[in-house]
C-alpha cells in the first residue's frame, strides 16, 4: 500500500467497523478474524497488535493522527501554488522560529521568477526590523558585487537558510536549518532559477548537504536538484577579510559567464 494516508482511512474504517460489530473494544488477531468478517481482509495485522483495550485503541488512533500531521506539513507546502500563499504558511509556522523571541518573518525579495537566486544564513537585527533579507552592511556589499556585474537587486531573488533571526548573531543551529529546509525548497522550486548562488559556508553546506569548508566548494558549479548552484564567501566575511574579495570576485565573474550562457534574463 504506498498512499499512508489512505491507509489510515482504511484502517479507521476498519476500527470503527469492528468497534460496531463487537463493541469497545477487542480484535482477536486469530485467523477466524477472517470467517467472522470476510469482506474485511486487511489491514488487520501490524496496525492492531494486540488483543485490545481502550489504551491501545487510543494508541494507535494517536500514532494515526500523527502521521497524518507529519504528512500533512510536508503536503501544505507543497500545496503552496505560489510564492505569497508560502509565505502565509511560513508566517504561522511555529517550526520556523529560533528562540529568540518576538522575531519576523523574513521570507525572501525579488524577482519572482528570477535566473538568479541568492541564499544567505540568516537575518541579522536590520534584516528582522526590516522583514527583508540583505540590509544591512553586509547586504549593502552584496549589492555593490551584484552591481559589479551587472545584476541589480530588483533582478534577482534573494532569501536565506533561516527565515527568522538567531540569538546573539550566532550560527543557525543543525536542526533549525533542517526544520527551514523544506519551506526554502519549495520557495526555490517556485522561483525556478537557473542558477543559485549560496553565500557562506552555511547556506552552502546546508543546501549542498556536505560538511566542508568553503573553500573546498567555491570556484566550481555543483548538481542541485537540476539546477546549477556555485558558492562564494559571505559578503559579511569581506567586511573583515580583505583577503577573500580576490576570490569572490573570480566566483561571481564565473556565476555571470554561466547564466548568460543559460541565456538567464534579464
Ligand atoms: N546575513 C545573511 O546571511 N543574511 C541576511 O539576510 C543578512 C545577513
Ligand atoms: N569562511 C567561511 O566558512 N565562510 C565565509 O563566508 C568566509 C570564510
Amino acid at each position: 500500500m504506498n498512499d499512508p494516508k489512505r491507509f489510515i482511512e482504511r484502517a479507521a474504517e476498519f476500527l470503527k467497523q469492528q468497534r460496531e460489530m463487537y463493541g469497545d473494544f477487542s480484535v482477536k488477531l486469530d485467523t477466524d478474524s477472517e470467517t467472522r468478517n470476510p469482506q474485511i481482509k486487511e489491514p488487520a495485522t501490524g496496525f492492531i497488535s494486540k488483543p485490545t483495550d481502550n489504551k491501545q485503541s487510543d494508541k494507535a488512533q494517536a500514532k494515526a493522527e500523527n502521521v497524518t500531521e507529519k504528512k500533512s506539513t510536508a503536503e501544505r507546502i507543497q500545496d503552496c501554488a505560489t510564492l505569497e500563499e508560502l509565505m502565509e504558511l511560513c508566517k504561522e509556522a511555529e517550526e520556523l522560529k529560533t528562540d529568540l523571541d518576538g522575531t519576523n518573518l523574513v521570507f525572501g525579495v525579488g524577482n519572482p521568477s528570477a535566473d538568479l537566486m541568492i541564499v544567505g544564513e540568516a537575518p541579522g537585527y536590520n534584516e528582522d526590523q526590516q522583514g527583508e533579507p540583505f540590509v544591512g552592511q553586509a547586504g549593502q556589499l552584496l549589492d555593490k558585487i551584484m552591481g559589479a556585474i551587472n545584476f541589480k537587486r530588483s533582478e534577482i531573488y534573494i532569501a536565506n537558510i533561516l527565515k527568522h533571526r538567531p540569538p546573539d548573531n550566532r550560527d543557525p543551529k543543525p536542526e533549525e536549518r533542517q526544520r527551514s529546509l523544506p519551506y526554502l525548497l519549495r520557495q526555490i522550486e517556485l522561483i525556478d532559477p537557473k542558477l543559485i548562488l549560496c553565500v557562506g559556508r552555511i547556506s552552502a553546506t546546508t543546501l549542498l548537504d556536505k560538511e566542508t569548508s568553503l573553500g573546498n566548494l567555491r570556484n566550481t558549479f555543483h548538481e542541485f536538484h537540476g539546477r546549477e548552484l556555485i558558492v562564494t564567501y559571505h559578503p559579511a566575511a569581506l567586511l573583515y577579510n580583505q583577503k577573500y574579495k580576490r576570490p569572490t570576485w573570480e566566483d561571481v565573474q564565473l556565476l555571470r559567464k554561466r547564466y548568460d550562457e543559460l541565456g538567464g534574463k534579464p
